[in-house]
């Protein structure tokens, strides 16, 4: 099955498979998200943290692969009246222009490792510069916990690995925690994984 198929059927459900309420690690970013302008959220789902973002009165750009995701998406974003610009697109063909984002956010963006490097290794060129990079992801031993992510060793992560993909970006915050994630059907107990927000240096 393709990843767009498995992902179409996965959110064929009325309810929302990740909640509609934004990651926490986001949340807890806010104050220093201030200024960031232009914001776009890779893998995004069903439009949770695009519509919070959107409510914070940045101009959110949300990109999926899942056609059935983004619709839900657009249904949130209506009923909260705000707008957000949705893109149904795989990140594998994904074009990141130049200096086009302030933020980039990407929570529980799981992808195989070919495409994660990929992603991770054209995103800077697309920050501003003092631009973030946000995103929470599962770590490989997430796989012994079964509250979430894939099943996939490859597609989990390695804080060290995430650190120097994303490079030249420079981590602000790279934790390394436990934590309890509450977040839909989807996401649900304690879980490993590996937050980060990290900044395109003006040097
Ligand atoms: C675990 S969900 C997380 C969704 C959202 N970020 C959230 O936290 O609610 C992973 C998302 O990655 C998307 N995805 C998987 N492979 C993709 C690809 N190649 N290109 C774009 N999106 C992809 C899926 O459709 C799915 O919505």
């Amino acid at each position: 099955m393709s990843s767009k198929d498995f992902w179409d059927q996965r959110y064929t459900t009325d309810e929302f498979v990740y909640g509609i309420n934004p990651n926490d690690f986001l949340v807890s970013l806010m104050p220093k998200l201030k200024g960031k302008k232009r914001v776009l959220c890779l893998a995004e789902g069903e439009g949770r943290n695009a519509v919070f973002l959107a409510e914070q009165g940045f101009d959110v750009t949300a990109l999926d692969i899942s056609q059935v995701a983004v619709e839900k998406g657009q249904r949130l974003a209506k009923q909260r009246g705000v707008e957000v610009n949705w893109l149904i697109s795989d990140l594998a063909d994904y074009v990141f222009e130049s200096s086009q984002w302030d933020l980039i956010v990407a929570v529980f963006m799981h992808l195989p490792p070919k495409i994660r490097q990929q992603v991770f290794q054209r995103m800077p060129a697309s920050l501003s510069f003092g631009g973030a990079f946000v995103g929470e992801f599962y770590r490989k031993e997430q796989l012994q916990l079964n509250t979430g992510g894939p099943k996939d060793l490859d597609m989990l992560y390695c804080p060290e690995q995430l650190q120097k993909e994303i490079q030249p970006l420079e981590c602000f915050h790279l934790n390394v925690i436990n934590r309890e994630v509450i977040e839909g059907i989807g996401h649900t107990g304690m879980a490993a994984v590996v937050q980060v927000m990290a900044i395109k240096s003006e040097k």
